[in-house]
């Protein structure tokens, strides 16, 4: 308990925060304006009993679930121990879809802070782990879970997917409210939001918060149209729209929140409303952009859909022997490519680009590691990929005059729609360690004005063996028109042509590792930083410890959304970290409490 004394500055605090913990002390009267000081655990005297969590389970049908860490299986002291179970698990912690499926597990261990892997060497407690979760499929179930969060100061978390890499999505002596089976989906030909006189032309699909990309591209596959969408098959709506979400197709058409038209939310004070330029503007706005469970829970979304685009598209790998001396000029000739980015954006180019130091050669994993780039990428209403070669051959050529030490093959293909091409071109990455990405936003100042010192970082940011840079913003993310006049989005964006990233995994229960690991991340985007100081990070993709990440994701919208947050949560019934507003609370040996 001692420890407490050093986050409050007050003695009375330090009173409240040792009733908070459940230490009963004479002198100090219960249930005065001590409540809210510290978020309740378990065993503190604000705790509900377990009555009272019986009369929610009741309240919700049932659906209140009391989940063991997924890892104890593996652990001989743990009830749900299970050598066969265990197997399955330790196979599956590597794939985002187990994640998705469980109630509580998160991709990236350090989130749960490791405190139950599926592994019988380390530890398992569960500490890491919400308590309780609440298995959503109505508004009603999560508007019982924010009212009793509320009323009982307990600490509230939003899990979807659990794909979230600033660790949103997971928190200790928590309730989570799981969205993940929120689901199901209508789609309109015009729409007219809630109380709004307006229809809004063209495709639009209403959706379940809980949606995943897969689900939605194959249901809109299906009448040849598609949302702008992400690479993850299991990336859901929750995170991904409040976010920003960046597209194969979001350099034609804009971000993916720039496309919702209207949302169902419940709001923190417990409130069920629909969301859209006509009603409640100001959650609207700050809804679409502003990061995930901190201003509302979204229950369903309607988003604009588009004609499904015919594609012609290429795997481009520039390649040499990652030992060889050639192998030394990849930062120069990376920077050169990616200096052509925003031309070739404004032909119509987009997709993703990997920066490749010592990497499995991707057509030939047996042959070695190869050094150099490779590009994912396609042009959209046409099948010709003579017309990508065009627009590739220049570049072709100054890669053979300049670095002649590079093979260049490129491996072209045509689809006759996103979803052709998406089955394919889905992102096959795997997950379950302990590692952290860190993100910058490039706009065309930091592409071409000196390309000598992009190579430099570009250096920096693929030191660690590989970077990406996703041509995924451009002319559309900048020429959109979000409804309502704008929305929360990272003003970045805006400018931004590329957005690039890097990870840096590291081993797991040593905190000095962890720490270490946050600190190379911020060595290696340096650089970046320099060279595009005037842009930002993207939230959904970057590290939780960013340096003035108020600012870093949010730009000029800042002081609006704390505003906002302020009006709509004035009792922080929502709060995560790295989020808008959360400077009233801090963490502290898994509790919650007041600054
Ligand atoms: C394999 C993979 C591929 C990816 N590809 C892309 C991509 O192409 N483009 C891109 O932009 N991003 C991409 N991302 C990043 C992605 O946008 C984030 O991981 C995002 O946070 C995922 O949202 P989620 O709802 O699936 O995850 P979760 O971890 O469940 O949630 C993320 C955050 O949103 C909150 N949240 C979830 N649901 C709701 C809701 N209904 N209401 C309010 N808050 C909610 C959570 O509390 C948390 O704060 C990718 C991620 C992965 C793992
Ligand atoms: C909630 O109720 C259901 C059935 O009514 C039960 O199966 C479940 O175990 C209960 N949840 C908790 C956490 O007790
Ligand atoms: C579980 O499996 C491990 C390794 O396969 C083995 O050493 C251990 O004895 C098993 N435990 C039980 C209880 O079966
Ligand atoms: C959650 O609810 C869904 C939908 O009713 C159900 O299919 C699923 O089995 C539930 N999951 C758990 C762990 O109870
Ligand atoms: C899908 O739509 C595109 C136009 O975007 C069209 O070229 C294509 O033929 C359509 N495909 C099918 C199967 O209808
Ligand atoms: C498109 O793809 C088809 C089948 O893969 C191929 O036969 C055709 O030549 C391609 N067209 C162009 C123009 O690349
Ligand atoms: C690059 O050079 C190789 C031979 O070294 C040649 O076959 C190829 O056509 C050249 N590519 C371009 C685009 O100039
Ligand atoms: C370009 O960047 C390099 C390396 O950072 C620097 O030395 C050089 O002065 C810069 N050139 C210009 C024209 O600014
Ligand atoms: C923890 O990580 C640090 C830094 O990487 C390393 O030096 C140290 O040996 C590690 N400690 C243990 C116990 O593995
Ligand atoms: C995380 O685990 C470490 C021990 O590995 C512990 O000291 C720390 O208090 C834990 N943090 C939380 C928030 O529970």
């Amino acid at each position: 308990m001692l420890t407490l004394s050093q986050v409050y500055k007050s003695p009375s605090a330090f009173l409240c925060a040792l009733l908070a913990a459940g230490v009963s002390l004479a002198d100090v009267r219960p249930g005065s304006s001590c409540d809210p000081l510290c978020k309740s655990v378990p065993g503190s005297a604000g705790w509900p009993s377990t009555e009272t969590w019986a009369s929610l389970n009741e309240s919700t049908g049932g659906r209140l679930l009391r989940p063991s860490p997924p890892g104890a299986v593996c652990h001989s002291g743990q009830p749900t121990f299970d050598n066969a179970t265990c197997r399955g698990v330790q196979a599956g912690w590597t794939s985002y879809e187990f994640h998705d499926a469980d109630p509580v597990s998160v991709d990236w261990n350090q989130y749960s802070n490791d405190s139950c892997l599926p592994d019988p060497h380390y530890p398992c407690s569960g500490e890491g782990y919400p308590v309780f979760v609440i298995n959503a499929t109505t508004a009603e179930h999560v508007k019982l879970g924010v009212d009793f969060a509320r009323e009982h100061h307990i600490r509230l978390i939003v899990k979807s997917s659990g794909h979230d890499f600033i660790g949103r999505s997971i928190a200790p002596n928590s309730l989570s409210i799981w969205t993940h089976h929120m689901t199901g989906l209508q789609t309109h030909e015009g729409f007219q939001p809630k109380s709004c006189k307006v229809t809004i032309d063209g495709g639009a699909v209403t959706a379940g918060a809980g949606s995943a990309m897969a689900e939605l591209y194959g249901a809109l596959g299906s009448i040849n149209r598609t949302v702008i969408g992400g690479g993850g098959k299991t990336v859901s709506l929750g995170g991904y729209l409040t976010g920003a979400g960046h597209s194969l197709l979001s350099s034609r058409y804009g971000l993916a929140t720039d496309q919702v038209l209207e949302m169902e939310v419940v709001t923190p004070k417990g409130e069920i409303l629909t969301i859209n330029e006509c009603s409640h503007q100001d959650l609207f706005w700050a809804m679409r952009g502003g990061g995930g469970s901190t201003f509302a829970i979204m229950t369903s979304v309607t988003v604009k859909t588009f004609p499904s685009p015919r594609l012609a598209c290429g795997d481009i790998i520039v390649a040499t022997d990652a030992n060889s001396f050639a192998a030394k000029s990849v930062p120069d000739l990376a920077a050169y490519v990616v200096s052509q980015f925003p031309d070739l954006g404004d032909a119509g180019m987009s997709g993703y680009s990997y920066i490749l130091r010592d990497f499995p050669n991707p057509y030939d994993p047996s042959s070695g590691s190869v050094a150099g780039f490779y590009a994912s990428m396609c042009i959209q209403d046409t099948q010709d990929t003579t017309e990508f070669l065009t627009l590739w051959n220049p570049i072709f050529k100054h890669i053979n005059e300049t670095w002649p030490g590079f093979s260049i093959v490129p491996n072209l293909a045509n689809f006759t729609s996103f979803s052709g091409w998406y089955a394919v071109n889905y992102d096959k990455s795997t997950t379950g360690t302990d590692s952290y990405v860190g993100s910058r936003l490039l706009d065309k100042k930091a592409l071409t004005s000196n390309v000598t010192a992009l190579a430099a970082a570009l250096d920096r940011l693929s030191s660690g063996g590989t970077a990406t840079a996703f041509l995924v913003s451009g002319k559309g993310v900048m020429d959109a028109k979000p409804r309502g006049g704008g929305d929360a989005v990272n003003p970045a964006w805006r400018k931004a042509y590329v957005h690039s990233t890097f990870g840096v995994e590291f081993e797991p229960l040593n905190a000095s590792a962890k720490a270490e690991a946050l600190q190379k991340i911020n060595y290696m985007l340096e650089p970046m930083r320099e060279l595009a100081p005037d842009m930002g990070a993207y939230m959904n993709e970057a590290n939780p410890e960013e340096p003035d990440w108020q600012h870093q994701f949010w730009g000029d919208h800042y002081g609006r959304l704390v505003e906002i947050k302020r009006d709509v949560d004035p009792q922080d019934v929502l709060w995560c970290t790295p989020c808008v507003g959360n400077e009233r609370w801090k963490e502290h040996d898994g509790m919650l409490c007041r600054v």
